[in-house]
């Protein structure tokens, strides 16, 4: 399983400009280590599984030929717990912490940046003070102790910076991998792909066109593969992708692109001399099959049970909340409203422990274009997307490879386009975010407390 992991864990790397990430898996060991190091001052109550120091930092990796590069990153050690539950990938540069349902973790933030941050840990469920609010945000020299007990099921979940104005800035690099090559051998492979890029939305597909099965998404594993021709995958979502290189022969190579799709940017929009906009085609990495391997693993047919998608559960059946995505002053709100630190709408209030259906309009801002929705501390399950004739032409191209299955907790939403969601808001009262992952969209005061 070894090699599996490993490759897994690198072929992201090339799909996606990303941050880091972290991993909720069902696997890992917790040894106890007694080492410690000087922490920030947590909560003496908290009994901590694992104790992690973060140093938000800047530093120099290799990533081109020559000179290393400057680049701002998490380094950090374990303090307590299994040393191997802190990985670093791309020569140190992108961190990957492991951890399993039930651990409760202490993780120490230390801001060595030259502006404020903060770490949003996203999809996972934790308190509000916990989750990565902008006001939470620390200046240089600070620290930050995040305490949580991990309750999601096992699934790829990602950590980034979440600094009001600053977001796009401090999460916007490379993925530390130029012209990746991934070498595999002839038998099955999962792989976790993470879109950790600013504002790109990716139509993946294999260079022969061999479809791709889906075998999880943002919260997890599907409950069936689900198959497509590409996937279509809009800033900050995950899937899990399942390639069986068994028939292929050893020499093959084969390439994952993002396709040419059109529609991103459907009106208004100042495209400008970008080199690489929005719908270009591209390619991101090269699989090249070295060795032979006779392991058969066949792909099941059932994966997980889910729970049913019940929309009469919700307290608004009949009355979904709408949520338009507006402009005003060149700045992006919802409902005509822009980004308050602190200030939440009647519409934006819900009870705890309530299930309800959120509808997302992207049909009324003097701009129209691709929105990617992230709701902070749940997940979500999508019931349904309607398209309004104008834009089907655009849609078509990109439609056919939407993966809205399982649970997930960021939508792609198109122009001229509405997504019905059905939430479930448990575990922990407070204030949360929902806000658009096109992250410069999110620094021009996007983000509304939910
Ligand atoms: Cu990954 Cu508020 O975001
Ligand atoms: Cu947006």
């Amino acid at each position: 399983m070894s090699g599996l992991e490993d490759a897994t864990r690198r072929a992201f790397l090339r799909a996606s400009t990303l941050s880091c990430l972290v991993a909720a898996s069902a696997s890992g060991l917790l040894t106890l280590r007694p080492a410690r190091a000087q922490p920030g001052v947590g909560n003496s109550q908290f009994a901590a599984d694992l104790e992690v120091q973060l140093h938000a930092t800047e530093n120099h990796v290799p990533i081109l030929r020559g000179e290393p590069t400057r680049v701002w990153r998490y380094d950090g050690k374990v303090l307590r717990g299994n040393p191997g539950s802190l990985g670093f990938l791309s020569h140190g540069y992108l961190p990957v912490l492991r951890v399993k349902r039930g651990q409760k973790v202490r993780i120490d933030l230390v801001n060595e940046l030259p502006e404020p941050t903060v770490i949003h840990w996203h999809g996972l469920y934790v308190p509000a003070d916990m989750d990565g609010h902008p006001r939470n945000a620390i200046a240089t020299g600070q620290h930050y102790v995040y305490e949580f007990e991990v309750l999601n099921r096992a699934g790829t979940y990602w950590f980034h910076a979440h600094p009001d104005g600053h977001t796009g800035a401090q999460i916007y690099l490379v993925n530390g991998k130029p012209d990746f090559v991934l070498p595999v051998a002839t038998r099955a492979y999962r792989l976790r792909i993470l879109n950790g890029s600013n504002a790109r939305i990716y139509k993946l597909g294999w260079s022969d066109r061999s479809p791709l099965a889906v075998i999880g998404t943002d919260g997890g594993l599907l409950e069936k593969p689900a198959m497509r021709p590409y996937i279509t995958l809009s800033p900050a979502e995950r899937v899990d992708v399942w390639v069986d290189f068994g028939s292929r022969s050893v020499g093959t190579e084969l390439t994952l692109q993002s396709l040419a799709f059109d529609g991103a940017m459907a009106m208004g929009g100042m495209m400008g001399d970008v080199p690489l906009p929005n719908g270009a085609s591209f390619d991101i990495l090269k699989v090249r099959v070295e060795q032979r391997d006779n392991t058969k693993t066949s792909l099941p047919a059932r994966l997980v049970p889910l729970p049913a998608l019940r929309p009469q559960d919700a307290v608004n059946v009949r009355n979904p909340k709408v949520f338009n995505i507006t402009m005003g002053m060149m700045v992006w709100g919802v409902n005509g409203r822009r980004f308050e630190m602190n200030g939440v709408t009647r519409p934006e209030t819900v009870r705890l422990n309530s299930t309800a259906i959120w509808e997302f309009r992207n049909e009324q801002s003097m701009m129209l274009m691709a929105h990617s929705m992230h709701v902070h501390g749940l997940q979500f399950r999508v019931l349904a997307r309607t398209i309004q004739p104008d834009f089907r032409s655009g849609y078509r191209t990109l439609a056919a490879g939407l993966v809205d299955d399982g649970w997930k907790d960021t939508v792609l939403l198109m122009p001229g386009e509405r997504v019905r969601l059905l939430l479930r808001f448990e575990h922990y009262a407070g204030m949360f975010l929902y806000h658009c992952h096109m992250l410069e969209h999110e620094d021009s005061g996007y983000l509304v407390a939910a």
